[in-house]
């Protein structure tokens, strides 16, 4: 095992899956009256992030200094054989997973927010902006941003601002501001502040806002998920997999990861997909935000707002407001453009878990382990132990992705609903 820690695991260039789709991804689409939502990108996103955004090579160099801050945050994160569960499950296959919250921020996150702070600051930029709900993103923002000196603004979801306080400590302590939102700072924060000085908020004005202030201030505006570009950086998940299982001499069967906008599970599994045809691949979502089971297959949009373009995606509406759940990160409206035409060609499969069977399988996978996962991880972990169970007398080799851990997020085995 410790052979697959080495830094050479870590990959020299991300996968891109957009040349490998088996039908070309329908492109973003421009429904603004005024400017051009396309053309809004090109001022507030780093130019080298627009063109991987649209670009068709299937792998994309990772800059050497990049490669660098990933080995600083803790790449390669491991790739655990997980015996003790497979004992308590009476398992007779393998179960491996991959641990993202092994970084220092604790999730995924991170590994596209240095490469779009790396631009931003290659580029000149005088500072970067971005929304937050739980507040992962957030923090992996608030680091990316300090290590390249560019000030950091974070929007954050006032719901999640007052009752997850640790995480804004965690940003000021990198040096971000950290803003509620919705707040009267921007045009479209403001119409609900107006409203409700106290309104919870949601990650679709949160965008809003942050897209906005980008423009307003001349920031750049960092992408948590979604998009294609973050998708392709989170690709160095699934490829630092493959080679940790070629060490260990295994095959995976079957591939499990959570969804919210899509960023880590696309990053996990999309490079396994071109060699290893027969696999069973799962993509978890939250019960009370069923945007593959119950969403439409739809042109929506990313934000809110509608500041940005729209989307060809599985969505619940721009201007769904999803149930409270502990699982912030999952709230998301949408899943990625590629994502959404993988899962509705059946080749990756979806379900929803409930936030009760979250939490058994986050106490299960802790009993065991010792890991407490991360609730939106938790998703991911309860798939997997259905999958067992309903696989229990083949051999099958499991491996999750684990996208963070949940050390701040400890509410949920108190019962709280956020
Ligand atoms: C730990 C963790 N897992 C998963 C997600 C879901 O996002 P994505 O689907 O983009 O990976 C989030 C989002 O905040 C998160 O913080």
């Amino acid at each position: 095992m410790l052979e697959s820690y080495r830094e050479e695991i870590i990959p020299e260039k991300w996968y891109n899956i957009i040349p490998d789709l088996p039908e070309p991804l329908p492109p973003p689409l421009d429904r603004s009256k005024g400017r051009s939502s396309i053309d809004l990108l090109n001022d507030i996103v780093p130019k080298e992030i627009l063109k991987q955004e649209f670009s068709f090579s299937r792998y994309v160099d990772i800059p050497d200094e990049v490669r660098e801050q990933y080995i600083q945050i803790g790449r390669p994160t491991p790739l655990v054989r997980a015996r003790n569960l497979e004992k308590r499950l009476d398992y007779r296959g393998k179960i491996f997973f991959k641990f993202e919250g092994a970084t220092v921020t604790g999730s995924h996150k991170i590994n596209t927010a240095i490469p779009q702070a790396y631009y931003a600051a290659q580029e000149g930029s005088s500072g970067t902006v971005t929304e937050t709900g739980a507040g992962q993103w957030g923090t992996a923002t608030a680091l990316a941003s300090s290590l390249y000196s560019l000030p950091c603004t974070v929007f954050m979801v006032r719901i999640s601002y007052q009752q997850k306080p640790g995480r804004k400590v965690i940003m000021n302590t990198y040096g971000a501001d950290v803003i509620p939102s919705p707040s009267d700072m921007t045009g479209s924060g403001l119409k609900f502040f107006k409203e409700n000085t106290n309104h919870p908020g949601s990650l679709g004005i949160a965008i809003s806002e942050a897209v906005e202030y980008a423009m307003k201030k001349n920031l750049k505006y960092m992408i948590g998920s979604v998009l294609n570009s973050a998708i392709t950086h989170q690709s160095i998940i699934g490829l630092e997999t493959i080679k940790q299982l070629e060490l260990e001499g295994e095959k995976a069967d079957s591939l499990i990861g959570c969804v919210g906008g899509g960023s880590n599970f696309s990053g996990f599994v999309f490079p396994f997909l071109n060699d290893h045809e027969d696999m069973d691949i799962i993509a978890s979502t939250a019960e009370e935000v069923p945007k593959f089971t119950r969403g439409e297959y739809k042109y929506d949009y990313i934000d809110s707002a509608g500041i940005l373009p729209q989307l060809r995606m599985f969505s619940l509406g721009a201007d769904f407001v999803p149930p409270k759940i502990y699982s912030g990160g999952l709230r998301y409206h949408g899943a990625s453009p590629s994502l959404s035409l993988l899962v509705r060609n059946g080749r990756i499969k979806a379900e929803d878990v409930s936030q009760n069977e979250v939490i058994d399988a986050l106490k299960i996978f802790a009993g065991t382990q010792g890991i407490i996962a991360a609730p939106e991880s938790g998703h991911a972990i309860a798939s997997a132990l259905r999958y067992i169970k309903a696989n229990k007398n083949e051999k099958k080799t499991v491996v999750v992705n684990v996208s963070g851990h949940g050390l701040l997020d400890l509410g949920i085995f108190e019962g709280k609903r956020e």
